[in-house]
């Protein structure tokens, strides 16, 4: 049996892959897929071939999960419940496509994944692998269905010879270049503040730098393209704003989350570029936008996102939803000028050439003015059903 293992170097899949090729008698071949997770990348290939992988694929996909995925995340706005900007939930259903085509070209007989019967992560990367593989390819999740536990995973690397991997052993970390999730330990009582060490992209506020950080990030089309006029590719324009506004402290998520699975969690995360993105984005549509299609809009932004956490990424809706996304986001063309200081960070300029907004009309001194007669039939007219249904009620 040859099975494809998509292997993050973590605890959980180095015990799957000794798991496989020793109590199942499996070939191993191993995936990385690299979308930005840069400190969990150092020595993975190292670590999968002494653990017994015959063939090791590193495959570099930073450019597209920047582009394909984080990017249309930004044009829809995306916060799961209002907070979480996606990381993991966006990188789920690209890294199920990357490892989907090694088992097709290495014509394996399954694949393997590590997620957990408690998670979001088993419905991501399960449905994504059923869209994206032939029937006879079978999907296999050890640590699910033979209900491992971390304690399992040390315990199977021991009995056959090989060390733990000295990582992150207080907390559970998942990385991308989108965002930072920190999960379990001190973490699990909701009540308990995060500790400083849970952090790594982001400075504490009190001892970010005292001078602000003036950035102008240029939108197209909802697609950011430039930082202070200057353009860049899309994983590095991510990259970088994830240093800077880190380093003045911005980008960090305390939140509990709804689980799809019907559990209720609590996550921490880390985020600067996709929070200042989103932040900046949204403030360019209320300038050129309707105040019809902002309504709608956040309405079809609550499902794609809904929906992407949910892990339902290969549903044909989204292919609907993005119609109207990118329809609207026509004219998300512009400029937005953000402070980032101390921990906070304010949008404090916008233009646009879509814009709807006009200096001289809102100027009491100047300009076209509803004369008196317009201004009070709009007022008779759109308070019309509000006075009727206080003289009826006036019976009671
Ligand atoms: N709760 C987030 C999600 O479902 C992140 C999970 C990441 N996993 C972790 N081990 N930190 O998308």
């Amino acid at each position: 049996m040859k099975v494809v293992l998509s292997y993050s170097g973590g605890l959980d899949t180095s015990a799957i892959l000794v798991l496989l090729r020793k109590e199942y008698g499996a070939e191993v071949v191993t995936v990385t897929v690299d979308v930005g997770q840069e400190g969990e990348l150092e020595g993975v290939e190292y670590r999968a071939y002494e653990l017994g992988s015959v063939k090791h694929y590193t495959i570099d996909a930073k450019e597209e999960f920047a582009r394909e995925y984080a990017f249309r995340a930004v044009k829809a706005d995306a916060l799961y419940e209002g907070k979480y900007p996606l990381g993991t939930a966006l990188a789920r259903p690209l890294i199920a496509k990357k490892v989907a085509e090694v088992a097709k070209k290495e014509g394996a007989d399954a694949v393997a994944h590590g997620c957990t019967g408690k998670g979001n992560d088993q419905v991501r990367f399960d449905l994504s692998l059923k869209a994206y593989l032939p029937p006879d390819i079978k999907i296999l999740a050890p640590v699910r269905e033979l209900r491992l536990t971390r304690k399992d995973s040390i315990e199977l690397l021991k009995r056959h010879g090989y060390d733990v991997p000295a990582t992150h052993k207080k907390f559970s970390i998942d990385e991308n270049l989108w965002s930072r999730s920190i999960e379990g330990g001190v973490l699990d009582d909701p009540f308990t503040e995060p500790p400083e060490e849970v952090f790594e992209w982001t400075n504490p506020p009190d001892k970010a730098p005292d001078k602000p950080l003036y950035l102008t990030i240029g939108f197209e089309e909802g697609v950011p393209k430039t930082i202070n006029g200057k353009s860049m590719g899309a994983a590095e324009l991510v990259s970088f704003l994830n240093k800077v506004v880190g380093e003045h402290g911005f980008g960090r998520i305390d939140l509990i989350e709804s689980r799809y699975i019907g559990l209720k969690s609590r996550e921490v995360y880390e985020a600067p570029a996709a929070l200042t993105l989103i932040e900046a984005h949204k403030d360019l549509e209320r300038l050129v936008l309707t105040p019809k299609e902002l309504r709608f809009k956040s309405i079809v932004d609550t499902m794609w996102a809904d929906l992407v956490y949910q892990g339902h990424w290969v549903d044909p809706l989204r292919g609907h939803l993005e119609k109207v996304i990118d329809s609207m986001n026509k004219y998300v063309t512009g400029e937005v000028r953000v402070k980032v200081h101390k921990g906070s960070m304010a949008v404090v300029g916008r233009r646009s050439p879509y814009s709807l907004y006009s200096k001289e009309l809102i100027d009491y001194n100047e300009g076209w003015y509803p004369s008196p007669k317009e201004a009070e039939g709009f007022i008779n007219l759109s308070g019309f059903y509000a006075l009727t249904a206080l003289k009826a009620r006036e019976l009671d």
